[in-house]
């Protein structure tokens, strides 16, 4: 306990096995997945969005949805939701044994319709019986609006044009709205605008999450604006994998160990152990083939007392 008021603290939603793998080419078994979701959870994240419901054909790399939750041992006071595009995926999710959901739109027709092959309005409509039934079934909701600051196909999106989606999906009954700035174009005055309107529309910013991409190196700087206007939820990839097939021009989510580093240095509690996320960030790298590009994975953490590098050398624990 810091004795810190609730104020100060901050939920990270982590996205990694999900928007992080979604669109990265080179293929993650299983049980891979499984042992990065372990390490997640060992770092001591509470919210691991695990996998995706869709077509096999649209996101190939998260075809194993199924076998995975089947095999993935679910941990007290954790919550691994997942994404379903529609009743397919609801009835796929239902089977797996999921207590929790992720739909999603985006704020402009084109990047709805390249991404689930329906306009904003027929997502809706999709989503409509998927919620009520999740609703029913006591499982947590959440709705994802894309493109919230901009479009890969038709440039800025008025922060009115984000705001009106995300109230109808609140009134279709979901538990949080999750801004996206699919393709990292947002600035941190557009990110207070944001909030500002949505919470003049009726939702509440404990309501609200908030989705950023680093494509433009704007994510951490996002995230101040976000705070500032009160709100606590972040989504980040352990590792700074991510973004999707369907949005080009898209680069890595905002990093956990990133936001982990930021916010234990800005007297955010979160729950979450840096040197952890970096072991999983380092296991994820290690499979993917690639070097781990983060900020805060090459710098490792600070010691202010010591003045050194922490975590540089963090090894996934047995
Ligand atoms: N799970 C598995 N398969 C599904 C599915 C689901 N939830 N929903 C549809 N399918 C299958 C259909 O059976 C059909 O298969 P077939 O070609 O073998 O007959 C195929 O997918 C196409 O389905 P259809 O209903 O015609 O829809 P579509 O082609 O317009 O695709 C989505 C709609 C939503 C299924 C698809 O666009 C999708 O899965 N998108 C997800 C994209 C994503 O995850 N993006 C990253 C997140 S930001
Ligand atoms: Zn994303």
């Amino acid at each position: 306990m810091t004795g810190r008021s609730d104020d100060r603290r901050v939920r990270i939603y982590e996205v990694g096995p999900r928007d992080g793998l979604q669109n990265e080419s080179t293929p993650i078994s299983a049980a891979d997945k499984l042992r990065f979701i372990e390490l997640l959870a060992d770092a001591g994240l509470r919210e691991i969005e695990a996998t995706s419901f869709v077509s096999p054909k649209a996101i190939p790399q998260l075809s194993d949805a199924d076998e995975l939750l089947a095999a993935l041992p679910r941990r007290e006071g954790v919550r691994y939701p997942v994404l379903v595009p529609n009743e397919r995926g609801l009835a796929r999710a239902e089977a797996a044994g999921v207590d929790a959901i992720a739909v999603f739109t985006a704020a402009t027709d084109a990047f709805a319709e390249k991404n689930i092959g329906m306009t904003v309005e027929e997502s809706l409509a999709a989503f409509a019986p998927v919620l009520a039934r999740a609703r029913e079934l006591g499982w947590w909701r959440r709705a994802y609006v894309s493109t919230a600051f901009g479009c890969p196909y038709t440039g800025r999106v008025k922060p009115q044009t984000a705001v009106d989606v995300a109230r109808r999906l609140l009134d279709l009954g979901v538990d949080e709205i999750c801004f996206g700035d699919t393709i990292g174009v947002g600035v941190p005055n557009q990110v207070g605008e944001l909030v500002n309107l949505a919470q003049g529309a009726g939702i509440r910013v404990s309501r609200q999450a908030f989705h950023f991409h680093d494509t433009r190196g704007t994510a951490l700087a996002n995230v101040t604006a976000s705070l500032a206007a009160g709100v606590r939820t972040f989504d980040s990839a352990t590792g700074g994998t991510g973004g999707c097939p369907y949005a080009p021009g898209a680069a890595g989510n905002l990093a956990t160990e990133d936001l982990v580093y930021f916010l234990d240095a800005s007297g955010w509690t979160h729950g979450v152990d840096l040197d952890g996320v970096l072991a999983a960030a380092r296991f994820i790298a290690d499979r993917l083939g690639k070097p781990l590009s983060t900020k805060v994975g090459q710098a490792g953490g600070w010691d202010h007392q010591t003045g050194r590098a922490t975590g540089r050398e963090a090894e996934p624990r047995p």
